[in-house]
């Protein structure tokens, strides 16, 4: 299986929090550029219709708000991934929060490797993720190719982001997109590879 979703996973309230800190943040500048590309004419181009704390945290903001953290424990209760080490290759503290206003979209793409120690080998990157405020229309969630259209506000999905090549399409309307993603390290000949992968684990740890 290349996508996992837990149906109502955040309460109505708990994505209002979340979706107004990132309403905030984005009033005060406080994300960075997101990288358009859909279109090949745009493709790496930074855009400002779609802002991300993946590589420019804010360091006046120190953390994210206490809701978050607790998010992610309960999200690693729920699934089970308490032994699993947190995302370091963008974000904070392996969070990153995406803010996709109208004519935004993010562009079809895999999220990299990363070292699992210092050393190689690389390790497979899990992503669970929160649409904790969906568009009145458009930014439909693509996974390995398919287009995710009951994926609803506070549903918790994961995928394996370095495997499954992943985009959301245009967002339309009043609304912005805002989605939570929290980042783990995924070793390719773990169990959990092949519980979130949906393919079999590698014996070679040397060979990804
Ligand atoms: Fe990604």
């Amino acid at each position: 299986m290349s996508l996992w979703i837990f149906k109502n996973f955040l309460k109505k309230s708990e994505c209002a929090e979340m979706s107004e800190w990132a309403e905030n943040a984005a009033k005060q500048n406080l994300l960075g550029l997101g990288v358009h590309g859909i279109n090949p004419v745009s493709y790496g181009l930074q855009t400002n219709l779609r802002l991300t704390s993946r590589n420019s945290f804010p360091e006046q903001l120190q953390k994210f708000p206490d809701i978050v953290y607790k998010v992610r424990q309960a999200i690693e209760k729920k699934v089970g991934i308490e032994n699993l080490k947190h995302s370091w290759q963008g974000g904070h503290e392996g969070i990153i929060v995406n803010y996709c206003m109208p004519g935004g979209d993010l562009y079809e793409h895999y999220d990299p490797m990363e070292d699992y120690f210092t050393t190689t080998p690389l390790t497979h990157c899990l992503r669970l993720n929160i649409v904790t405020q969906m568009p009145e229309k458009g930014g439909v969630l693509h996974v390995n190719g398919h287009p995710v259209h009951d994926l609803e506000e506070g549903d918790l999905h994961g995928y394996v982001a370095s495997l499954y090549p992943h985009g959301v399409t245009k967002v339309e309307g009043k609304k912005n997109r805002v989605c939570w993603m929290f980042g783990y390290q995924l070793p390719n000949h773990s169990d959990d590879y092949e519980r979130w992968s949906g393919r079999p684990k590698e014996t070679n740890k040397d060979n990804i």
